[in-house]
């Protein structure tokens, strides 16, 4: 098969979603129509239930043994689909942040009895930076949630995109009698149903005679009148909208009962794009491109002390990957090659003799990777788009054993390339401040420096809660900046000046004092 056929037989992309609308099932569903697992249940639920450190070692521990969850790749209908896993907890929403600029669409699930939720709001955000498409799951239909219409409203604006809907229900809870394909005018009859993948259809239009004996009058009343509305409403579902991230088709469903699945796995194969152009500091590289380039967008720690190796997933951009072949790893200026890397296919880790963009592959990796290292075949250029964002939580890293301090600094130094949480070091007395999202990181640092480094912390809460990148147009305003505020400015592992706030009023109030300085919220301010 040519390399153009590789590139379009391929889609990757995540499930994203608030914890608990259904990420997990989903997934599972997904790979049970592919065929990938064949019973429910076979994907562990990377969710953490209470917010403890302990639960959270045991997932990663169960994670460490099968580390395929974190890309699960399957075939249907001749295409290669790779989902990306994305962990449900807030405290983790960087590491899902960066999965997403790994992919080339995604996959929204909502709870239909919830409706938007704090966190599918910020992980839009992140896929409006991008462009990324989307389709919406609403899930959950088994149970008495909200009109469909306010959800499609609250949708539109707390997520500023517009909506198309593929698909109707007929009413909702104990009375869900199925959907209503739009498109295919096809009635899918829904059934408590936790098994069997294929659900009862029965082809009619809404003029139809039958439709009333399928559904009874009153509902086959109100599904024409809702139809009509829909149809008034909603523009058509334009392809090319969606896929520059303009339009986002709605699906109904109920995940757990297998209900919805396929009419949304059938269009996800039609719809969703081929692997695209990636970003980079020079120029755009396209997938077409016969040179392999690809970058890293996570990395996996092995939480067994006894083999510190790590893994890192890398994103194949363009060209052809092979095992065994040398490669430039641009950031370190030196050539790599991996004798085993691995893929996922069918939930189970196999060696990867050759890749194609819009796979992952899986390389052991000693320590030599950081987040956004880029591999090409010789060209020195760098993925960009891999910004990290400013913290919320920000305490100082304290040692308690001066016997250990080299093996603490290695430590804080590999964890934070892993991403775990973002690392600033103030130049006065080289002190180190550790930023996260989430109070849960900090037990985990703390837990990973002491087990697997042998370096025992602790944490000192600091009044920050902002880091702004910090930029000038010209560098003697820079440095007069820096020797102003002092204790304020921290660099981040790349050197970049950082200047940590206590409040918004602090940033705003700097700002206008210094117009020539640029405050940045994110990494990537080219
Ligand atoms: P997440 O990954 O997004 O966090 O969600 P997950 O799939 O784990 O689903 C969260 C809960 O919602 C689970 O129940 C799951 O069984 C339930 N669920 C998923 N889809 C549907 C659906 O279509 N209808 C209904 N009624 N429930 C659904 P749980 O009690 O938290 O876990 P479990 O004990 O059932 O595994």
């Amino acid at each position: 098969m040519s390399n153009l056929e590789e590139i379009k037989k391929r889609r990757t992309f995540a499930i994203i979603s608030h914890p608990d609308a259904g990420k997990t099932t989903l997934t599972e569903k997904l790979l049970l129509f592919g065929g990938a697992i064949q019973t429910a249940g076979a994907v562990k639920s990377n969710k953490i239930k209470k917010t403890a450190t302990s639960d959270f070692m045991e997932i990663e521990k169960q994670r460490g043994i099968s580390v395929a969850t974190s890309v699960m790749t399957f075939e249907y209908k001749d295409l290669l689909i790779n989902i990306l896993d994305t962990p449900g907890h807030k405290d983790f929403a960087e590491d899902t942040y960066r999965t997403l600029t790994a992919v080339d669409s995604v996959i929204l699930v909502i709870d239909c009895v919830k409706g938007v939720e704090e966190q599918t709001e910020r992980l839009m955000e992140v896929c409006r930076m991008r462009n990324t498409p989307v389709i919406v799951f609403i899930n959950k239909l088994d149970r008495e949630g909200q009109n469909p219409f306010e959800l499609l409203d609250e949708l539109e604006t707390k997520l500023s995109i517009r909506v198309r809907p593929l698909t109707w229900p007929i009413n909702m809870g104990a009375n869900f009698k199925g959907v209503y394909s739009l498109y295919e005018q096809m009635l899918y009859f829904f059934k408590i149903n936790k098994t069997k993948i294929e659900s009862d259809v029965a082809k009619v239009s809404l003029e139809d005679d039958k439709l009333v004996d399928l559904l009874g009058e009153r509902d086959a009343l109100q599904l024409t009148e809702d139809v009509e509305l829909v149809e008034g409403v909603y523009d058509v579902f334009s392809e090319e909208a969606y896929q520059k991230g303009q339009l986002a088709p709605v699906f109904f469903g109920s995940a757990i009962n297998n209900f919805g699945i396929k009419e949304l796995l059938d269009t996800f194969c039609e719809i969703s794009p081929i692997p695209q152009p990636r970003p980079t500091d020079v120029r755009e590289v396209s997938p077409m491109e016969p040179k392999f380039t690809g970058f890293v967008f996570k990395i996996h720690a092995n939480l067994d002390p006894r083999h510190r190796d790590r893994i890192a997933f890398l994103r194949i951009c363009s060209g052809k990957f092979e095992r065994g072949k040398f490669y430039k790893h641009v950031r370190m200026g030196k050539d790599v090659r991996f004798s085993s890397p691995f893929t996922f296919m069918a939930s189970a880790k196999s060696v990867m003799d050759e890749g194609f963009p819009g796979d992952v592959v899986g390389l052991y990796d000693t320590g030599s990777f950081k987040i956004g290292d880029t591999l090409t075949e010789g060209e020195n250029l760098q993925f960009s788009g891999i910004p990290s964002f400013s913290p919320e939580i920000f305490k100082e890293l304290i040692n308690l054993d001066p016997m250990k301090s080299k093996q603490l600094e290695k430590g804080i130094q590999q964890l934070t390339d892993e991403g775990v949480a973002q690392l600033f070091t103030l130049d006065l007395g080289n002190r180190k401040i550790v930023g996260t999202v989430g109070e849960l990181q900090f037990d985990v640092i703390q837990y990973r420096l002491e087990h697997e480094y042998g370096a025992k912390c602790r944490w000192v809460p600091m009044g920050i809660t902002r880091a702004c990148w910090l930029t000038a147009d010209e560098k003697p305003a820079m440095d007069q900046f820096i020797r102003l505020k002092g204790n304020q400015i921290a660099y981040d592992k790349d050197r970049n000046p950082v200047f940590l706030a206590e409040s918004e009023w602090m940033i705003r109030m700097n700002r206008e004092n210094n117009p020539a300085i640029h405050f940045h919220f994110t990494s990537e301010f080219k």
